[in-house]
């Protein structure tokens, strides 16, 4: 792919996943959960704690945004917005694929400047598997560990998104050895890996052959907001084959409440963290999310669509976030999120 097949698609790639079009027509499966009301919280709404710990670093809340854009002309002033308010908040901030910038003529992207304008940033960079495969074949590891330095990442995200692949015209659905790469990107690199997939959820089978992989956290990522199988047939030319697929395999996936659960029972509090995305809309959607057993949510598309909007949008509505988290923690008798997370206080409707 040459530098400029790249910028494109990832132009094309925050165009079209700011359509509803590009959003998947089933829900998350959140709205089948309902919170467990207490009328008699022993607590004060103001003593409500969203403080929360990643890779060993205090943060403020349990909120991410999950990975969207790296350095290439047209986003980086969205990504640095983005990271100014993560920063800020106490957000983790995902960057989206760098694959670019494994090859040292790319030095200049703008993630490297993040971290030296945001210092408090907890960055996680991102790579697809598809290009984990790569450098493991090629054995380009000394390449990543430099682009994990330059970009002050506090661990990688290795995304999966095999629909995403299949349809997409430019796509690399060739995903053989990737257990293997895996286990040794886990060696190889010194810092925490998170799995990630990227809307279409995880299934049981699934998380059972990834349980002895070394990594620290699992983004499951669920079907119920963008659809990349979606925004990838949108991209192609209105009579290919590709805008046929991505309408067939237009809800391809699992919905995040399920994915959530999944990860939960194969893990039984012993595996990676749990973080839970994928159609996320707001505080509420996040509190159902840690009730059910994730201890982290996040946000890309509402995001996306909100940070367009400027920078007094983002801090509103991210305030806004984590006063919907804070309220569903108090009427739930919660006053951590462990004990959210821990308490059982959900129930299906
Ligand atoms: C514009 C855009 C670009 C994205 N690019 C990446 C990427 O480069 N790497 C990745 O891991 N995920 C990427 N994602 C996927 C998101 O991290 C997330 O897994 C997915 O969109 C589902 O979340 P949502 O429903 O909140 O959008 C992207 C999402 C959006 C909206």
């Amino acid at each position: 792919m040459t530098d400029s097949g790249f910028i494109h698609r990832k132009a094309d790639h925050l165009r079209i996943a700011l359509l509803p079009e590009s959003r998947s027509s089933s829900g998350t499966g959140l709205e089948r959960i309902r919170l467990e009301h207490d009328s008699l919280p022993d607590l004060d709404l103001e003593s409500v704690d969203l403080r929360t710990e990643v890779f060993g670093i205090g943060l403020a809340t349990p909120f991410f945004i999950a990975g969207m854009t790296a350095g290439h002309p047209g986003a980086d002033e969205l990504n640095d917005r983005l990271a100014r308010h993560a920063a800020k908040r106490g957000w983790v901030f995902g960057v989206g694929s760098q694959r670019r910038e494994i090859d040292t003529a790319y030095r200049d992207s703008g993630v490297h400047g993040l971290r030296e304008r945001h210092p408090e940033l907890v960055l996680v960079s991102n790579l697809g598997i598809a290009q984990l495969i790569e450098v493991a074949r090629q054995k380009k590891w000394p390449a990543l560990r430099e682009m994990l330095e330059r970009s002050g990442a506090s661990a990688l995200a290795i995304h999966l998104n095999p629909v995403q692949e299949c349809v997409q015209v430019e796509g690399t659905p060739r995903f053989r050895g990737s257990l293997q790469a895996l286990r040794e990107l886990c060696s190889e690199t010194g810092l925490p890996v998170l799995l990630k997939e990227t809307g279409s959820g995880m299934s049981r089978n699934f998380l059972e052959r990834i349980r002895n992989l070394p990594v620290r956290a699992l983004d499951v990522s669920g079907m119920g907001g963008t659809h990349w199988g979606r925004v990838e047939g949108l991209r192609a030319g209105e009579e290919s084959m590709e805008r046929i697929l991505g309408r067939t395999f237009g809800d391809w996936g699992i919905p995040t409440a399920e994915s959530i659960l999944n990860a939960v029972d194969a893990f039984s509090g012993q595996g990676p963290a749990i973080w839970a995305s994928g159609g996320m809309r707001n505080g509420l959607d996040a509190a159902k999310c840690l009730a059910l057993g994730a201890s982290r949510v996040g946000f890309a598309g509402t995001a996306l669509r909100v940070a367009m909007d400027g920078d007094e949008a983002l801090e509103k509505w991210m305030t806004t976030v984590e006063q919907e988290l804070r309220i569903a923690m108090f009427c739930t008798h919660s006053e951590t999120v462990r004990e959210l997370c821990a308490g059982k206080k959900w129930s299906r409707v």
